[in-house]
């Protein structure tokens, strides 16, 4: 069997949660492996529509065993909000969603001095989902960190809490003027998560390592995308974690050989929220167009994305970083009432044109060089097969084939789970 990581090709918001969605009824294991609650990966299927925020996106096949990896920090109230969302529709979770005991926990001082950083910085603000994921993974980093597994022993965490109360109460009266974090109000948390979240926490690593000795399909499912990687993004317009297939990798507990397909996750298009260069993007009608088109809405803080062409540049670097043997590009339909549409294969940097993504102050002033490519003006919405596919859009995939310099194995053509064209043999 296959273990295929999902990792997103631009910005986010790919369509990472959809492809997982539909490729884990064959899978065994699906593992989150990087991020929080900064994700939104929606999947529409039978049940419903859902914005998984922390939830590995194949909870939705009861024959998955779901883990949320050592590599992603956890808000346990968002946890056991979703949970409750997905039993609501009938999904078990007891028993198959495993929390490694091993992630670290976002307490409520990591979002508030994500929202007071985002606030000390004026019009400069990098545009976080505020949601404690840089504060959280610097407590990590910083070796302050509280983990899942903490909160099972007791006098350890009690000790842990002091500290990290002191510590951030220290933070956050000097640099933010601001009320301090009481140890108790922290430890009484730990507490009522502790009971909740009993259930679920587990070390993850022989469920893992059982599913790879056994040959067993394994899916891992990455937050954000390279343009925002912590080492390879737009630094700082980046998140805190690495997005690559060699954070899936320590992020899972898998070795990075064992990883046998990896599947980069496109938009026929480019999208980013929060601040930071895009050099394709469109503020004009047809950036507009394409955002009513393609209900281009933040899924976690339901901001307008910013919209523009396929960046076959950044496309391209992502795909050489993290080693794509696949592509995946999704939401082809959103371009079928196109007339004509571009796609970005250089920039023009100082006068010189470049081929590859360079240091953001750079990226900052590159000028996007366009290919026209004819619009196709009919739905594909029900294509199964690349053949039920209008010549103009096949003419359209395969250049991105050319341009990325990876072969398309999966194409979007509507929001469904059924909404897919599997064009390679072994992904159905
Ligand atoms: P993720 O974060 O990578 O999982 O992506 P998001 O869920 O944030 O954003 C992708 C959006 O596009 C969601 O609203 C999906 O329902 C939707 N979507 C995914 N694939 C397709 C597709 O092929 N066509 C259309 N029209 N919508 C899609
Ligand atoms: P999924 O997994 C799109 C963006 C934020 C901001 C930057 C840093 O659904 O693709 P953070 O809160 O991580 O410190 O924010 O990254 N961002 C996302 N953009 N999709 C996401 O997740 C995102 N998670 C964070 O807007 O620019
Ligand atoms: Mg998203």
């Amino acid at each position: 069997m296959t273990v295929t990581a999902v990792i997103g090709a631009q910005w986010g918001d790919e369509g990472k949660g959809k492809v997982v969605d539909t490729l884990a009824r064959h899978a065994d294991v699906v593992i989150r492996y990087n991020g929080g609650n900064n994700a939104g990966h929606t999947i529409q299927n039978q049940h419903g529509t859902f914005r998984l925020h922390l939830l590995p996106s194949g909870i939705f096949h009861p024959a998955a065993q779901c883990v949320i990896g050592p590599g992603v920090v956890v808000n346990p109230d968002v946890f056991l909000a979703e949970v409750a969302d997905v039993e609501r529709v009938g999904m078990p979770t007891v028993g198959r969603l495993w929390l490694s005991d091993r992630a670290h926990l976002i307490f409520p001082h990591h979002i508030l001095i994500d929202e007071l950083e985002e606030a000390a910085r004026g019009g400069s603000s990098h545009g976080t989902t505020k949601q404690g994921i840089w504060p959280v993974y610097s407590d990590k980093a910083g070796r302050v960190g509280i983990r899942v597994g903490d909160l099972l022993e007791e006098r350890h965490l009690a000790e842990q809490v002091a500290y990290l109360a002191e510590r951030k109460s220290a933070v956050l009266r000097g640099v933010y003027r601001n009320e301090p974090v009481e140890a108790g109000e922290l430890l009484a948390a730990c507490t009522r998560w502790a009971g909740r979240l009993r259930p679920y926490i587990t070390d993850t690593h022989p469920l893992v390592q059982e599913a790879l000795r056994a040959d067993r399909g394994v899916l891992l499912e990455g937050q954000l995308g390279v343009m925002r990687d912590l080492d390879w993004g737009l630094y700082p317009f980046v998140t805190s974690s690495t997005t690559l297939p060699g954070g899936a990798s320590a992020g899972a507990g898998i070795p990075p050989y064992r990883i046998t397909r990896v599947l980069g996750v496109a938009k026929a298009y480019t999208t980013a929220v929060g601040s930071g260069p895009m050099p394709t993007e469109l503020n004009d009608a047809t950036g507009e167009r394409i955002r009513d088109l393609g209900q281009e809405f933040g899924a976690t803080t339901r901001r307008p994305r910013r919209c523009g062409w396929f960046d076959g540049v950044a496309a391209r670097f992502a795909a050489e970083i993290a080693g794509f043997t696949h592509l995946a590009v999704m939401k082809v339909d959103v371009f079928d009432s196109f007339e004509q549409i571009r796609v970005a294969v250089a920039y023009r940097l100082d006068g010189r044109t470049i081929h590859a993504v360079p240091h953001t102050a750079a990226m900052a002033r590159v000028e996007p060089v366009y290919e026209d490519l004819p619009g196709w003006r009919c739905s594909t919405h029900g294509a199964r097969h690349l053949g039920d596919l209008p010549i103009e859009a096949r003419t359209f995939l395969r250049r991105i084939e050319e341009i990325v310099g990876v072969p398309i194995a999966l194409v979007g053509v509507g929001p469904d789970r059924e909404d897919m064209i599997y064009c390679q043999e072994g992904w159905a």
